[in-house]
């Protein structure tokens, strides 16, 4: 029996997110939770004749989240506000960081071993935020911490295909590093199956995928960012860890880890200048995140001073996250 939570399940995510996890064969509960609307998300889609069991809470002084979360196995976070043309991801921090931290506190009081998926932005300090407070309860286990970095993946098959040609569904790319701006770091020398981007389209790809978030912020004009392209992308990635947990072997996703706590990751700490949280291809199984994969020494000098700049951002970005909970001073 599978246990899921989505937390801001009334939202542009948390809808269609919900849907997915209503309609799949491999969430036998869905639970949502949110401050608004959740009992007419929740009879909505309780009318869907697929097997899972839909329930829906709001706050209720406290309640609603401890009868959400009891008994859950995974819970993906979409709550938070979303990004206005203008606005970076971190101008996001000041709303998002408390939402996190008190709703990851509800998973540590409620369903200590549930596998927690971080959407919220920014994604680069609200996973730190989530792990600090994990800590905080004694209950962190970083194979069980996942920063939602798919869509950054999902996103750079569909360009690369847009400049070479063929189907987005034929192409893998890995992408690293973190959720915003430089801090994503496609490394287009690794396409499978092996694909050369013209020189001349090289820079304007990469940076369409490092900022491919921003496209659909403006093309919004103010009503949100990615919704429904998150919702299919967080839903692939929660799918892939199910499958992993039933038993599904060889199954590997990109995802924002610490990377200390997971076999294969305190190499690519070293690698990354001692940055404890970086996106990588993860290998799932039964239990989370089984190894953390090292793309990083085959990347080409081109990559690596991506690399470089990406470092830059995302060791403030952590500390802003870790500070947030546990002050250093
Ligand atoms: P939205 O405003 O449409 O929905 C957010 C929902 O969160 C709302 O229903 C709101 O009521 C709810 N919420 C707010 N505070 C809450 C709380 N304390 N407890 C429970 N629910 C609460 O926004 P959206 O478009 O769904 O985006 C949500 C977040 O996801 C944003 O921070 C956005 O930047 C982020 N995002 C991340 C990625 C990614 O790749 N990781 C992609 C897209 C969006
Ligand atoms: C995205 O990449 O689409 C999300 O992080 C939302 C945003 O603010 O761009």
């Amino acid at each position: 029996m599978v246990k899921a939570a989505v937390l801001g399940a009334s939202g542009g995510i948390g809808q269609p997110l919900s849907l997915l996890l209503a309609i799949s064969p491999l969430v036998d509960e869905l639970s949502l939770y949110d401050v608004v609307n959740t009992p007419g998300v929740g009879a909505d889609l309780s009318h869907i004749n697929s097997k899972a069991n839909v329930t829906a809470f709001l706050p209720e002084g406290g309640e609603g989240l401890e009868k959400a979360l009891t008994g859950c196995d995974i819970v993906v976070i979409p709550a938070g506000i979303p990004r206005k043309p203008g606005m970076t991801r971190d101008d996001l921090f000041k709303i998002n960081a408390g939402i996190v931290r008190d709703l990851v506190t509800g998973v540590a009081k409620f369903c200590p071993k549930a596998f927690v998926l971080i959407i919220s932005n920014p994604v680069n300090s609200t996973v730190p935020i989530a792990a600090e407070v994990l800590k905080k309860h004694d209950v962190f286990d970083a194979t069980k911490l996942f920063g939602v970095t798919s869509l950054d993946v999902v996103r750079a098959s569909t360009f690369v295909a847009a400049v070479v040609g063929g189907s987005p569904t034929d192409y893998k790319v890995p992408v690293v590093g973190g959720h915003s701006g430089e801090t994503i770091v496609p490394l287009l020398s690794q396409i499978t199956p092996k694909t050369e981007i013209p020189s001349d389209k090289l820079e304007a790809l990469v940076k369409r995928i490092q900022f491919g978030g921003d496209e659909v912020v403006k093309a919004k004009d103010g009503t949100g960012s990615a919704t429904l392209s998150m919702a299919y992308a967080g839903f692939k990635f929660a799918e892939s860890l199910l499958r992993a947990v039933k038993g599904e072997t060889l199954i590997i996703e990109p995802t924002y880890i610490f990377l200390e706590g997971v076999a294969g990751g305190q190499k690519i700490k070293d690698t990354v200048g001692g940055l404890d949280f970086f996106a990588v291809p993860v290998e799932l199984g039964p239990s989370g995140a089984v190894r953390a994969i090292n793309p990083l020494p085959q990347a080409n000098d081109y990559e690596k001073a991506l690399l470089e700049e990406a470092k830059k951002g995302l060791a403030g970005n952590i500390a802003k996250g870790t500070e947030f909970i546990t002050p250093t001073s």
